[in-house]
């Protein structure tokens, strides 16, 4: 059974891949440092995953944890999603960002390299793209970045390039050579079927599911909308949401593309991961309140500074390269919301 240590598998995004990598049935490892998860939440990935999943509690950039965790287990590969994701936090604090972001990284790379495991699949996001000149956004779309957060995976990807390049001059013979996915994910939301895990922001949130679930069970009074005269269909922002649970399948399709010897290394591809289709935020709402059965009360305000008007992907690079493509649609986003929100009021206090 192939193993795979798991950066930040407490967090959102992380526990619903435990779950996926289990069903696919891989072995995994978890380091977290609980900065922004609880344990709880990987007390319920154990349950749905029925075994115990071990877990190192350690921040990513303390050097010996890491050479401990590497020395206790033989890992296929690694997914790296450790790391801060709040973009207005970033402009304020940017070094915290680039500290915690890309020291983490540094230092797993180099355990990664000390113990011979080359496999990574990184979290990257559509935010690299900066104001999108064309849509849908192609991979090879022009690369910018509006806020610290943003810089941080524009500069990893450029690292995690950088490291490829160095294998094929090295002539890596295939096994030692790296090979990483930098998956560039859209809008991520929802939460696993059972309501048992979900996302569980620290304080009011700032993305739209996480606020509109909020609203519907009483936390916050109503909706602020950002903006409604954007040159969108009803003027409000468009953005590729994405079930959280394709996301994980995502991360579990990239693990066996990294794991098939039969292909050529080394590499360092950067893949979309979306739906493809544009959703308003009316649009968004409108699906939320049928499938919570709330109306949410909305007040219409100035566009949110950093904001874009649409964002959708291509992500015929995924289907072709990862056998992966997005299967649950908007109102399955919304019900799985919804359920871990009502079952959940507080999240995992
Ligand atoms: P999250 O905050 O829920 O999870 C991140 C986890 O990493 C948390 O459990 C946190 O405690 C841990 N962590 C942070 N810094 C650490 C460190 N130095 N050492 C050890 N653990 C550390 O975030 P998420 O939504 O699950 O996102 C996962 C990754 O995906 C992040 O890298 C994020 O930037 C990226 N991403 C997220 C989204 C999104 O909308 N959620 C979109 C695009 C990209
Ligand atoms: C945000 C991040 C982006 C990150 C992405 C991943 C910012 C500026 N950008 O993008 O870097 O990659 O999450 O999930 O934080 N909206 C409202 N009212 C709200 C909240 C949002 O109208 O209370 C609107 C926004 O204007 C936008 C849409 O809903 O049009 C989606 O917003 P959000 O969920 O915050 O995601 P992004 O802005 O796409």
């Amino acid at each position: 059974m192939s193993k795979i240590l798991v950066t930040g598998g407490a967090g959102y995004i992380g526990t619903h891949t435990l779950v996926a990598l289990a069903e696919a049935g891989f072995e995994s490892v978890v380091i977290d440092d609980f900065s922004n998860s609880k344990p709880e939440a990987l007390r319920r990935v154990s349950a749905l995953a029925g075994r115990e999943i071990p877990v190192m509690r350690a921040d990513l950039r303390d050097a010996e944890a890491l050479r401990r965790t590497f020395s206790e287990h033989t890992f296929d590969a690694v997914i790296h999603f450790a790391g801060l994701k709040a973009v207005g936090e970033s402009v304020r604090i940017p070094l915290r960002y680039y500290d915690n972001n890309l020291v983490s990284t540094v230092r797993l790379l180099e355990a990664m390299e000390e113990h011979g495991c080359r496999r990574l699949v990184f979290s990257s996001s559509a935010t690299v793209y900066g104001d999108p000149a064309s849509l849908p956004l192609r991979e090879e779309a022009p690369l910018s970045a509006t806020s610290p957060y943003g810089r941080t995976k524009l500069m990893i990807e450029e690292m995690l390039r950088d490291l490829a390049r160095a294998s094929a001059l090295k002539n890596d013979p295939p096994e030692g050579a790296w090979r990483i996915d930098a998956l560039r994910y859209f809008n991520p939301v929802g939460a696993h079927e059972s309501g048992q895990i979900g996302e569980d922001p620290n304080g009011v949130p700032n993305n739209l599911f996480p606020y509109l679930s909020q609203v519907a069970v009483g936390r916050l009074p109503e909706l602020t909308v950002y903006g409604s005269d954007y040159p969108t269909p009803d003027g409000t922002g468009v953005r590729d949401y994405l079930h959280v649970m394709d996301l994980a399948e995502g991360h579990v399709a990239a693990v066996r593309h990294l794991l098939d010897e039969s292909l050529p290394a080394p590499f360092a591809e950067a893949i979309n991961l979306g739906t493809g289709s544009g959703i308003s935020v009316v649009q968004a709402i409108r699906a939320f309140e049928s499938a919570s059965g709330k109306s949410i009360p909305v007040r219409v305000s100035e566009r949110r500074p950093g904001d874009v008007a649409a964002c959708y992907a291509d992500p015929s690079k995924a289907a072709r390269m990862l056998g992966w493509t997005a299967r649950r649609n908007l109102a399955a986003m919304c019900e799985d919301t919804w359920r871990w929100q009502s079952r959940n009021p507080s999240g995992y206090a």
